[in-house]
């Protein structure tokens, strides 16, 4: 995007695959000749037509209202006429070129626009252990990750974290556990279950010569839509007969014993409000984070807090569809009292607009996935960057209601 003047901006947008039911909508043109239907030139030509005649004129650095001409010519709920992949690449690109025009780094404009008061370094949630599809037949979980909670700086953070991926695949060659990489770069394991996972996980962090629950917690992204049947049954042993919401949070409850969690996602369906409400309530030190739940929407967010079905939500650009929709989330979301974890998607570009993104709000949190893969990299690179002249966000209070950890398998 070309502003008048010589400022202008470039964005790329991200894919998921484990999509929620409410996110906003990602035009693909359906041509089954081209990359298997998944093309976006339609996409693209709304860029070029509809969107850019509507902008002409449009003060670039007024974001939300570049974001509302476009959500309004649109004209749908879920941005499926002109597609959200569209409309939010338009609304990044001229973020970063109004950002430029007014002589601010990204991160600082951000930072502006959503009335942030402090800037700071999130926490990373790196992905490590995956159970998405192919190897991870007894694992039920998607995402089993490593934060660095106890690090002093992002540096060091980073640090802890290829500590601990460098002694996971250690222990996995030790264990003759198979894997391979997933879509996120994270290792997905043929591991017997999602407590076997939890096991090799602390050794990691243990093999790291790093202290479980104390330098590095660990954050589970149950993604428990992707197992729940249409009666509402949960198959979290996929050998097993599925189980009830209760029951599953029996379950989720006895991993808080016996394992260094700090963190949990996506522990219901997207549909299922009383069992995550109910659950939230049982384990007050826990972060509870809604992904599938809120889908980055004002409204599921609202619902949300009115009934305490999280503490936490995962922000993503693309599920919610604008820039300015996204920082609206984020800001009545902390207002309420949550934490905000920033996130990009399993099938993301080499755009680093996530790392000013979750530095700009002030974050505190930010789920990237594994540290593997160049698109992975640009973010936590820039956010290395950053972290030159922008501080820690301190202790988060993420700690883990774990009783006890154990040391070996
Ligand atoms: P997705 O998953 O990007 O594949 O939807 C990421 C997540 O669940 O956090
Ligand atoms: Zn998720």
């Amino acid at each position: 995007m070309h502003l008048r003047g010589l400022a202008w901006g470039r964005a790329s947008v991200p894919a998921g695959a484990s999509t929620g039911r409410h996110e906003a909508h990602e035009l693909r043109d359906g041509d089954p000749r081209r990359y298997a239907g998944r093309g976006v030139l339609k996409a693209v030509h709304h860029v070029h037509t509809e969107i850019a005649a509507a902008l002409e004129g449009v003060a670039a650095t007024d974001q939300p209202l570049v974001d509302r001409t476009m959500v309004t010519l649109d004209g749908t709920e879920s941005l499926r006429r002109l597609g959200a992949n569209a409309i939010l690449a338009v609304s990044m690109a001229c973020c970063r070129a109004a950002a430029q025009c007014r002589g601010l780094a990204l991160h600082q404009h951000l930072a502006e626009l959503s009335g942030t008061g402090s800037v700071s370094l999130p926490v990373p949630q790196g992905v490590m252990f995956s159970g998405r599809g192919g190897a991870a037949a007894g694992l039920s979980f998607q995402d089993f990750m490593v934060l660095p909670i106890g690090a002093r700086s992002y540096p060091e953070a980073l640090a802890m974290l290829e500590r601990v991926e460098s002694s996971a695949l250690e222990v996995l060659r030790q264990s003759n556990t198979a894997y391979r990489v997933a879509s996120d770069g994270a290792l997905g394991l043929a591991a017997r279950s999602n407590r076997h996972a939890l096991e090799l996980t602390v050794r990691a962090i243990e093999g790291a010569g790093l202290r479980p629950g104390e330098d590095v917690g660990i954050g589970l992204d149950v993604a428990a839509t992707e197992f729940c049947d249409k009666a509402g049954g949960y198959r979290v042993d996929p050998e097993g007969s599925p189980v009830r919401a209760h029951d599953l949070a029996e379950y989720l409850r006895g991993l808080l014993d016996r394992f260094p969690i700090v963190s949990i996602e996506d522990p219901f369906d997207e549909e299922d409000w009383p069992a995550w409400s109910a659950f939230t309530a049982s384990v007050p030190e826990l972060q509870v984070v809604a992904d599938d739940l809120y889908a980055t929407h004002p409204e599921r967010a609202r619902r949300g807090v009115t009934q305490r079905a999280a503490t936490a939500g995962l922000m993503k650009l693309n599920q919610n569809g604008t820039l300015s929709g996204t920082l609206e989330v984020i800001r009545r979301l902390r207002e309420a009292g949550h934490r905000c974890i920033v996130a990009g998607r399993s099938a993301d570009t080499e755009d680093a607009f996530i790392a000013d993104l979750a530095v700009g709000t002030g974050a505190g949190q930010i789920k990237i996935g594994a540290r593997r893969g160049g698109e992975r990299l640009a973010k936590y690179n820039q956010l290395l960057r950053l972290s030159e002249d922008v501080g820690w966000p301190g202790p988060l209070g993420l700690t883990t209601p774990a009783r006890s950890h154990p040391t070996a398998l």
